[in-house]
């Protein structure tokens, strides 16, 4: 049997030093390397962190399986049983180029249903907490849904490449906002939604990227989809959705 909250205090834990070990490593030059081009890099940071991740996850609950970024974990075929996915850094091109705007995300399902995600904003030293049981905290705060604010009356987070390219009209949905945001990280940008600093936020994303944000910002009470409003597949990329139950149609309308 499982003690979820033994769980979840070794998990805060584990995610404070592996943020205490990024920090220390920004005051060293850091080794980066391209991995599908200029666009997409890595650091040595990236895999430390994935490394030091997977081998306590592994011993937090040892029956379990790990998908992580960098391929340290395993091969996930499907999430029966207990799933961690992980995210070492998130907005890496930020890391390397900002030293700012990053964070690491740790998500526990169970047969595939939501049950802890973690979000560390790791230069604002702020980590985001929670799940279905229990509820969302920032740090030891509890959060509440913001309001259900709509499209024409906010901010919406839309990644680079989606915004540029007008994939799903997404011009159209920024210039029916008042204004589009961009980020650079997909924890940063879904930590902006739960904040309500953000009515929303469109990304095309991987596995790694929305599993932690989807149990927190799911479990406040906010929409997250896919962009045709299907629901998610835990194991494939997707173009997805977080937003204010208002905006979540607003934009699916728009972007369909
Ligand atoms: C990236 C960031 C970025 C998003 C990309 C992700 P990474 O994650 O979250 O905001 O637009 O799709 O790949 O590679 O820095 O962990
Ligand atoms: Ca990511
Ligand atoms: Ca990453
Ligand atoms: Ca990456």
């Amino acid at each position: 049997m499982i003690d979820l909250n033994e769980v979840d205090e070794q998990v805060q834990k584990l995610i404070i030093c592996v943020k205490n070990d990024t920090i220390e490593s920004l005051k060293q030059p850091i080794k980066v390397d391209e991995k599908t081009g200029r666009k997409d890099l890595v650091t040595t940071v990236d895999k430390h962190n994935e490394q030091m991740l997977v081998d306590a996850l592994r011993k937090i609950i040892p029956d379990s399986q790990i998908l992580g970024e960098e391929g340290f974990g395993d091969e996930v075929k499907d999430l029966n049983g207990w799933t961690w996915i992980i995210d070492p850094i998130d907005g890496t091109m930020n890391f390397v180029m900002q030293k700012n705007n990053f964070a690491i995300m740790i998500a526990l399902y169970h047969d595939g249903e939501g049950v802890l995600g973690y979000i560390f904003d790791v230069m604002n030293n702020d980590l985001y907490h929670g799940g279905p049981a229990g509820g969302v905290f920032r740090n030891q705060q509890k959060l509440k849904l913001p309001e259900n604010i709509s499209l024409k009356n906010s901010l919406i987070g839309i990644s680079g490449p989606l915004l540029i390219e007008n994939k799903y009209n997404l011009q159209n949905v920024a210039r029916v906002s008042r204004g589009p945001r961009m980020y650079g990280s997909a924890g940063i940008e879904f930590i902006a939604a739960m904040n309500g600093e953000l009515c929303g936020y469109v990304s095309y994303l991987r596995p790694w990227d929305f599993g932690a944000g989807k149990i927190l910002a799911e479990t406040l009470g906010l929409v997250v989809k896919s962009i045709d409003g299907t629901q998610l597949n835990m194991l494939s990329s997707s173009v997805v959705l977080v937003a204010t139950q208002r905006a979540s149609q607003e934009v699916i309308e728009l972007a369909n």
